[in-house]
């Protein structure tokens, strides 16, 4: 939590989001939950993604289109495969505060606090712009509404129409092997839906084909923020989050005692925590009992991240724990951030092999243990970035230079995220014809 040195001002720009609109509604949340309940009980799947941590010199439509255009081309290889919907999060339109290993950042002999998120301080390194600074608050609340609303115009005026999916292909993924697989399956759903037209079923009868369902996420770190944008729903009287659809507890915030935790247990939106190395399956279960003692489905989503090398272990004692008890959860897997490491030229990476690895690991783990993999959880963005290692269109060490823009954490591009998606879809594939085998 940033100690902010003028506490007059940051009361004053609390009382200012305190009187603004609320970004999200209570309804959207519980429509978000109900979809996330279906995908507890085995009936779909969860892509959640975007920056590692947005900022303000970032922001533009463009940014915010290509990242959206990206997250629904691998919604559509996913439900192609899975022919399970798959319930689509931005970690968008507030993923601004960033928590960090480390207080202090040293370059040279200078020591300075880390930056903490363009919603707290700036990321420049002096010391006059690692000071918190509340006004940020306000500049983050007007940069997510901006952005919220653009994503709401893009996910019901028309840009996610299915008749659309072959103008979604991006050009720097034509590059890519997979930019034509991608094409391929946009031909076979033009076919199936000229066929449903001449049944009569069309984006006229059924605006689920012209539209989608588009929510927000982002780590809920920034309490004074947070609290800030918690409203009380009219309808049913309880208290929401406003700021995003979806909250997630971090690595480092989710243990008992925690400010965030306490938080969070008092806010209806449906949750994300991440679950890393250190969790045992005692604290997480109490920590279930806590956040979710009621047992709502849809209420938690358990998005571990353990490392490409310790999440078969790590994760299997979890997952049986959470089933003995019969919690009912999400299970999410987030291959990011167990998987960076240091360039021999200094970049943090992540290499496309390790998160495939991880990937990979957590769907064996559910294989083994019986329970469903629901989804995943990415850095990534719609822009041709070289911040990831691999991939198809292979970037190597050398090349992370050439367009290294993240504020935060590397993300995979556009290329990677679909060759992602598509080695997703593969696993969702085999898990779906397991199924049916185990039926007949
Ligand atoms: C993040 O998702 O950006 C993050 C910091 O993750 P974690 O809390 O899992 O380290
Ligand atoms: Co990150």
């Amino acid at each position: 939590m940033p100690v902010y040195p003028d506490t007059d001002k940051l009361n004053a720009v609390e009382q200012t989001l305190t009187s603004f609109p609320p970004l999200v509604f209570a309804g959207e949340a519980r429509a978000l939950k109900a979809d996330l309940a279906q995908v507890a009980a085995g009936k779909g799947f969860l892509l959640q993604g975007g920056d590692c941590a947005e900022s303000f010199a970032e922001f533009h439509p463009n940014n915010i289109r290509d990242t959206f255009r990206v997250l629904l081309q691998m919604a559509v290889v996913l439900t192609f495969a899975s022919k399970q919907p798959v319930v689509k999060v931005g970690r968008m339109a507030g993923q601004f505060a960033k928590p960090r290993s480390s207080p202090v950042e040293k370059i040279g002999d200078v020591e300075l606090p880390s930056y903490l998120g363009d919603n707290i301080n700036g990321i420049e390194f002096t010391p006059e712009s690692r000071i918190p600074d509340p006004d940020r608050m306000l500049r983050a609340y007007s940069q997510a509404a901006a952005t919220l609303n653009l994503l709401r115009a893009f996910s019901t005026g028309g840009y996610a129409n299915l008749r659309q999916v072959h103008q979604w292909t991006l050009d720097h993924i034509g590059k890519s092997p997979w930019a034509t697989k991608f094409s391929e399956m946009a031909d076979k759903i033009g076919e199936s839906l000229d066929f449903m037209e001449a049944c009569g079923i069309d984006p006229q009868t059924v605006p689920q084909l012209k539209g989608t369902s588009f929510y927000t996420s982002h780590e809920a770190l920034l309490l004074q923020y947070e609290e800030a944008m918690t409203r009380q729903d009219s309808l049913t009287g309880e208290w929401y989050d406003t700021s995003a659809h979806m909250l997630w507890i971090g690595d480092r915030t989710r243990f008992e005692g925690s400010a965030h935790v306490e938080y969070l247990r008092g806010v209806q939106n449906p949750i994300g925590m991440k679950c890393g190395p250190s969790l045992t399956p005692d604290a997480l279960l109490a920590m279930l009992d806590t956040l979710n003692p009621s047992r709502e489905a849809g209420r938690i989503t358990l998005i571990s991240r353990f490392g490409h090398d310790k999440v078969e272990a790590g994760l299997a004692p979890l997952v049986r724990a959470v089933k003995r008890e019969g919690h009912p959860v999400v299970w999410s897997c987030d291959p990011m951030h167990g998987n960076v490491i240091k360039a021999d030229n200094g970049y943090k990476t992540r290499p496309f092999d390790r998160i495939l690895s991880e990937v990979k690991g957590f769907f064996a783990v559910h294989r083994a243990e019986g329970t469903h993999a629901g989804g995943i959880h990415i850095e990534m963005t719609g822009r041709d970035v070289t911040e990831c290692t691999g991939g198809a269109v292979a970037i190597t060490q050398e090349g992370l230079a050439d367009r290294y823009h993240t504020h935060c954490d590397p993300r995979l591009n556009a290329a990677q995220s679909i060759e992602l998606a598509f080695l997703l879809a593969e696993m969702l594939n085999l898990e779906r014809s397991e199924k049916r085998a185990e039926a007949a």
